[in-house]
């Protein structure tokens, strides 16, 4: 059984993640949960406290823990941010650090994986794939979002890949010694 660390961004597909926490939990994974300040205005940390079962870390400075941003990263297995707004995949591909999420993702040396939730011309715009095409070459796994109607009314691809797409590039990525 593998330590997963999900890191929650502020998109509106924060809600679907409840989902993916809480099948890793039922598979026997560990999993501790990080989320942004905006991801906090969209769902509530108990939700992913009583899902995780352990506590739900959102700040550098104020935690339980002094080194947060090492520690969670030292013992994960896998990072996953899901959903993974604009802001966070140009942060990460510029390895800008100025929150808890950001650091964790710049502090964190081994499979890490992306799953983009946003509007559809947001999605298209030049500087957001090229950071993506960015993220890749610098190891990353992207879960390519889907296309359908997004919860801003515009069609197109934008919307974040299912729970059950996104568990099972979870699960493929592994490593071996904890299968
Ligand atoms: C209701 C609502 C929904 C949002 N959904 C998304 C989204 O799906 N994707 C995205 O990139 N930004 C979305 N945003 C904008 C982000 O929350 C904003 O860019 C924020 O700065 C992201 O911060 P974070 O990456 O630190 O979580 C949304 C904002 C609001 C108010």
């Amino acid at each position: 059984m593998a330590e997963i660390l999900i890191g929650i961004t502020g998109g509106i597909a924060a809600y679907k993640t409840a989902t993916i926490v809480s099948q890793l939990r039922q598979r026997g994974h560990g999993v501790n949960v990080a989320m942004t300040e905006s991801a906090l205005e969209l769902v509530g940390k108990a939700t992913f406290e009583a899902l995780s079962g352990r506590p739900v870390q959102s700040s550098l400075f104020h935690s339980d823990r002094i080194h947060t941003h090492i520690e969670l990263a030292r013992e994960a297995d896998l990072f996953c941010i899901a959903p993974a707004t604009a802001n966070i995949l140009s942060k990460a591909a510029h390895g800008i650090a100025d929150d808890l999420l950001s650091t964790l993702i710049l502090s964190f040396d081994k499979t890490i994986i992306f799953a983009p939730a946003m509007n559809p011309t947001m999605w298209k715009k030049t500087i957001i794939q090229n950071n993506v095409q960015k993220l890749i070459e610098f190891g990353a796994t992207i879960i390519y979002p889907e296309s359908g109607r997004t919860s801003c009314g515009e069609i197109g691809v934008g919307r974040m890949a299912s729970p059950e797409i996104i568990l099972n590039e979870i699960e493929k990525n592994i490593p071996q010694k904890n299968k």
